[in-house]
């Protein structure tokens, strides 16, 4: 049984206008994607802006409420409240944000910031909470004197840093970290990175990684679902995903890549104009008439695309 399964998810936001705030059309942030996650593992999800990643987390979070389909947990529906409270679900799935300055509440001191989902979840006395606070922080890597400090008084990389602290205080099985590193410098990226793979082995911990950036989820993620305007393109392992790319999109995004090394970068261009090319051409055999990606088939067992029946036959032949 998967730690969690997305079944059919849609999250549609109704768009308000006019003096009467009334509602004038949809969005379709999240149209009808399935995907599991097992435990211990890590679940890459990718796309360009406004592909829905975001929506999905906090959907299954509980902070965005599912439009149509089902969210499971340990094989039990969690897509209501009741449901979630019932499953001890809102201790043991937590997220992080981005942007940990607007996440962390700037007027409390850190000590306080990791206590608080220990207050809500588990009852300690003030001793043990002390003490499993500075355990937190040694877990992290900071030091005991955070304790008293404000969160604007720590670098960008420490305050993602301490925001983990926060989410794994109530041993939860699954992390959401939605561009956890986007907002910091390469170097520190690759520090707070290397951090969360290792709390992970350590707490034996599941991610949802949301990302657009395809070479942090290389090194981060074992399954990669890639994401284009509200729906799954492609599903697959690291290697379906890397060296056997299926979908235009999914190409489309990899070719993006900034190529390092000097000496392949002209052939990079000529891959990339090749793969516009495609994309503005073969719509048709990508996307339905609405633009909407095909339902995901099987490929392989691991290996996910969406596209229609015929040329999935072809391309097993
Ligand atoms: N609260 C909201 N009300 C209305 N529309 C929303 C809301 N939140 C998101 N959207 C819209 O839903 C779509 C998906 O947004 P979402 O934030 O999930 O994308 P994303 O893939 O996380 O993008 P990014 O990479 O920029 O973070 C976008 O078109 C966005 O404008
Ligand atoms: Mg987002």
């Amino acid at each position: 049984m998967s730690l969690i399964e997305v079944q059919d998810l849609a999250v549609y936001y109704p768009l308000r206008a006019g003096f009467w705030n009334r509602i004038v059309d949809t969005v379709q942030a999240v149209d009808g994607i399935s995907f599991q996650i097992e435990s211990g593992e890590s679940f890459g999800l990718v796309g360009e802006s406004g592909s829905g990643k975001s929506t999905t987390g906090k959907t299954i979070v509980g902070l965005e409420t599912a439009t149509r389909g089902q969210i499971l947990y340990q094989g039990q529906a969690v897509t209501q409240a009741k449901q979630r409270r019932q499953l001890n679900y809102n201790r043991e799935v937590q997220m992080i944000f981005q942007d940990s300055l607007s996440s962390l509440n700037p007027q409390k001191r850190i000590g306080e910031i990791i206590a608080e989902p220990l207050r809500n979840f588990s009852q300690l006395s003030q001793e043990e909470e002390k003490l499993r606070v500075l355990q937190l922080l040694e877990t992290v890597g900071l030091s005991a004197t955070a304790l008293y400090k404000y969160p604007h008084q720590f670098s960008g990389g420490q305050r993602q840093r301490i925001g983990i602290a926060r989410a794994v205080a109530t041993h939860p099985k699954l992390i959401i970290a939605d561009e956890p590193v986007s907002a910091l410098d390469l170097s520190v990226q690759a520090q707070v990175l290397n951090f969360m793979k290792k709390i992970q082995q350590e707490l034996q911990i599941s991610y949802l990684f949301i990302s657009h950036d395809l070479g942090v989820v290389r090194h981060m993620c074992q399954k990669i679902g890639i994401m284009h305007r509200g729906r799954l393109v492609e599903v697959g392992t690291r290697e379906d995903i890397y060296q056997h790319p299926q979908h235009i999109y999914t190409q489309r995004l990899l070719a993006a890549i900034p190529e390092i090394n000097v000496a392949q970068r002209a052939a990079q261009q000529e891959r990339r104009r090749k793969i516009e090319r495609i994309y503005q051409e073969q719509q048709a055999q990508y996307y339905d008439p609405e633009g909407r990606a095909f339902d995901l088939q099987p490929l392989t067992s691991t290996h996910w695309v969406a596209l229609p029946t015929t040329k999935i036959q072809q391309l097993g032949n």
